[in-house]
């Protein structure tokens, strides 16, 4: 299901909050696939009438920085993977007809092209996963709207923060030179190497990798390296045979790095290791370090908010 109109109504882009694209704009790749049907235990009580996804850092929705990351990144087609009760996402997308009259009436220009211009970043459509069986079968269900194209994924808990060279297009100027996936990785210390799935690899040039074989959530001894995959990557469509043919693996559950596994014994996969700050908004700690450091970044807010955090600190 499309949720919006921009691709009617993206030229010229609204005046307001612009999606500029910042180093990912010479290849083919279109899609952006964000996988957002997840219960989102590790923040409740905070998620459990609302989306996960839809958590506000500083002035906007966390998945509202992934979709701004594929915009910068070259990409204009947004999948949503949604489930029932997280309907709030694809809202954000869509300023209903009523509420833009509305502004229209009072002539507040400023708020409306604001809305215009979430409305306008891309076209965005959503699917439906029915229970949340893994990222892996969230990414399956994907497949009738990505079809038989290269696409990218983003878990839209990790804002991975780079203002000069978004991580995706970071991504993506390697799949222009290899055309196989590539998954963004990132080093974990030796203790967290259990939470991600890890990689076993030959490096190739500087941050670069090929990928030897991956294992979701090894134990600290298991663990080929510290290479950890990061929320983001480009994917190529065999990855959904794949898919189709993985059984569940680590908590009961579809992994996406099982399919990838099976996919590394036909296909050549990448793993580059990206420049950029990320948060693990999933966790309370990593939203909270959003918070405030994204606040800090932000020329309206910075010095009245480090005033009142340095205030807070003296007095904690
Ligand atoms: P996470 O494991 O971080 O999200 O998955 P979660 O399961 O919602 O959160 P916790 O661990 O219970 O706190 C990363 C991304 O993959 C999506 C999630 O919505 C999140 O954006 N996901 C995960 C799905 O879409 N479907 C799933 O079955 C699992």
């Amino acid at each position: 299901m499309v949720v919006n109109d921009a691709v009617r109504a993206a030229e010229p882009r609204a005046a307001g909050k612009p999606a500029r694209v910042v180093g990912g704009e010479g290849h083919d790749v279109r899609k952006a696939v964000f996988p957002a049907a997840g219960l989102g235990t590790r923040m409740l009580p905070a998620t459990k009438a609302m989306p996960k996804e839809m958590l506000n850092v500083v002035d906007r929705p966390l998945i509202q920085y992934g979709v701004e990351e594929a915009v910068a990144s070259g990409l204009s087609q947004i999948i949503l993977v949604t489930a029932a009760g997280k309907s709030a996402m694809e809202d954000h997308f869509d300023t209903p007809a009523a509420l833009v009259r509305l502004l229209q009436k009072k002539g507040d220009t400023k708020t409306l092209a604001a809305m215009h211009a979430i409305d306008t970043m891309a076209q965005v459509a959503a699917v439906r996963q029915r229970e949340a069986h893994g990222l892996g079968h969230a990414v399956l269900m994907a497949r009738p709207l990505v079809g038989d194209e290269p696409f990218c994924v983003f878990l839209p808990d990790d804002i991975i923060d780079n203002p000069e060279d978004a991580c995706m297009a970071q991504l993506l100027r390697v799949y222009e030179r290899y055309r196989c996936p590539v998954i963004a990785v990132e080093r974990a210390p030796r203790e967290d190497v259990s939470k991600y799935g890890i990689l076993a690899v030959q490096q190739v040039e500087p941050r670069l990798y090929r990928v030897e074989d991956m294992v979701e959530k090894p134990s600290v001894a298991e663990a080929p390296s510290d290479l950890a995959i990061m929320g983001r990557y480009v994917l190529t469509p065999d990855v959904f045979d794949a898919l189709d043919r993985t059984p569940p693996g680590a908590g009961g559950k579809i992994q996406l790095t099982d399919a990838l596994r099976l996919l590394l014994e036909t296909t050549p996969i990448y793993a580059y290791e990206y420049v950029g700050r990320r948060y693990d908004c999933g966790s309370k700690l990593g939203y909270l370090q959003a918070t405030v450091e994204l606040a800090l970044q932000r020329p309206d807010l910075a010095h009245d908010f480090r005033g009142a955090l340095e205030d807070a600190l003296r007095r904690a």
